[in-house]
């Protein structure tokens, strides 16, 4: 990460950051108006628990509500049996608060045991709705106190990727299992430091890869797998939207400190990780392009398309295509020598769809409800704690996509082709 790490920044493509462009000796007071002046600065500003315009800290601040977000107006709670795996979650953005706690709910072996936000808030609403007493709320600066607390088994951080390799370490300082959201980090150097972590806590570490555990995505790696589109040559991804500095959850994704990198390590990972889900083996070569508008504020940091070609050793070839400047795309093709495997979208939340195709023949296929990707994952975490079984999404996974993604981003920069070794670091 440039702001933070110079020297770090395997993951990033080139460009000033916005941060020293706003704050650093050149831009100063003179260049910080063509962001803090827009009207999406204005947005952020007036509703922000952190109100510093657009520029957002490199450390864990609490953040306004997702826009929309209200809590339920019924307590919800579940039985603790005892048995259950005490989760505390770390950061309640929108992903958090919309997403994950209310699949924690629906878990046959996971509670909700604390959260940690900057946002009071937040935290008071959760304690109201939830059930939790008032010292299961943390602030980040409290966070070290969570070592005493026998109520929580897993650490799942929620924060933005810039901060998932500071608070992982503190988790397993503090002799907890961690759950880390996707991107694992924004460097491979800074998923060795976790992994390290990890093992000398002797705690489980898993990236929160939820469509390993969605019916759609797992019946295709099934049908692919099984053979039932002969050998599978040529895959197409594309995870593509449209990012708006208006939204407070597309603020740090767009500041390379805080992301890593713009639509490839947020959205293309998607694609990326699923080729490989999908072949059950990793690309040996890739060769990319990126493109970045000129005079667009959202992209002074980060890139907004990569266009990504990777060939694998079975010869099979993906093209994975990602975008933060186009109309909503998320599709994953896998071409066959004796069939078809297409789902659109692959990996939403909900209403994902696959469909067969051999010769004539067309099924759409009906493998369950995508919605329940969400409590599985986090069940797959509790049953590994419970048993100390494998982990499916283990960081060693994360690595690997991150040095992928290290790759891309200097095939890109350097105009070449970059082969990967068995580990997926660069050959040269
Ligand atoms: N697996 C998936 O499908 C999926 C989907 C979406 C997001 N994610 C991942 O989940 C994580 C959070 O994403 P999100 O969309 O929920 O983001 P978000 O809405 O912006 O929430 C991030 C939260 O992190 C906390 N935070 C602490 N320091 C911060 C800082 N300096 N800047 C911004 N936020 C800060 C805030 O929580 P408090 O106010 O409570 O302190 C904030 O609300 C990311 O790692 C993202 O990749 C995963």
């Amino acid at each position: 990460m440039t702001g933070k790490k110079p020297g770090s920044s395997a993951t990033n493509p080139p460009g000033p950051s916005r941060r020293a462009f706003l704050k650093g000796a050149a831009g100063g007071a003179m260049a910080a108006p063509l962001i803090a002046g827009t009207a999406a600065a204005e947005v952020i500003r007036s509703n922000g628990v952190q109100p510093a315009g657009t520029v957002l800290p490199d450390r864990a601040v609490g953040r306004p509500f997702p826009a929309g977000f209200s809590f339920p107006e019924q307590a919800v709670t579940i039985p603790n049996d005892g048995r259950r795996v005490g989760y505390a979650v770390v950061g309640l953005g929108s992903f958090a608060l919309n997403q994950m706690i209310p699949a924690l709910m629906g878990t046959d072996h996971c509670q909700l045991t604390a959260v940690v936000t900057g946002n009071p808030e937040k935290g008071a609403g959760i304690a109201r709705t939830y059930g939790l007493p008032q010292d299961a709320i943390y602030s980040y600066e409290r966070f070290d106190e969570i070592a005493n607390d026998d109520r929580v088994d897993v650490v799942y951080i929620v924060l933005p990727t810039g901060l998932h390799a500071e608070w992982t370490k503190k988790a397993f300082a503090a002799g907890k299992h961690v759950l880390v959201e996707k991107c694992m980090a924004t460097s491979p150097a800074e998923c060795e430091e976790m992994i390290a972590a990890s093992e000398a806590a002797n705690r489980k570490l898993m990236v929160a890869y939820r469509v390993h555990f969605e019916p759609y995505n797992m019946k295709a790696k099934e049908l692919i797998r099984g053979g039932e589109i002969g050998m599978p040559r040529m895959l197409h991804t594309t995870n593509h939207r449209v990012a708006d500095l208006s939204r407070p959850s597309d603020v740090w994704r767009l500041d390379r400190s805080l992301a890593g990198g713009g639509a490839l390590p947020d959205y293309g990972i998607y694609g990326l990780n699923g080729m490989q889900y999908f072949l059950g083996e990793q690309p040996v070569e890739v060769s990319a392009r990126i493109t970045t508008p000129a005079d667009d504020p959202r992209f002074l940091e980060v890139e907004d398309h990569v266009s990504a070609l990777l060939t694998f050793p079975s010869g099979a070839m993906g093209n994975l295509s990602t975008s933060y400047n186009t109309e909503n795309s998320n599709t994953i093709e896998v071409y066959g020598t004796q069939g078809r495997v297409s789902m659109d979208p692959a990996t939403f939340y909900g209403g994902n769809t696959l469909t067969l195709r051999q010769g004539r023949s067309t099924d759409r296929l009906d493998p369950g409800d995508s919605s329940v990707q969400f409590a599985a994952q986090l069940d797959h975490m509790a049953s590994a704690v419970l048993e100390d079984t494998p982990i499916l999404t283990p960081g060693e996974m994360g690595l690997r996509d991150c040095r992928i993604i290290e790759a891309i981003y200097t095939s890109a920069r350097e105009g070449r082709p970059v082969k990967l070794s068995p580990d997926a670091t660069m050959m040269e």
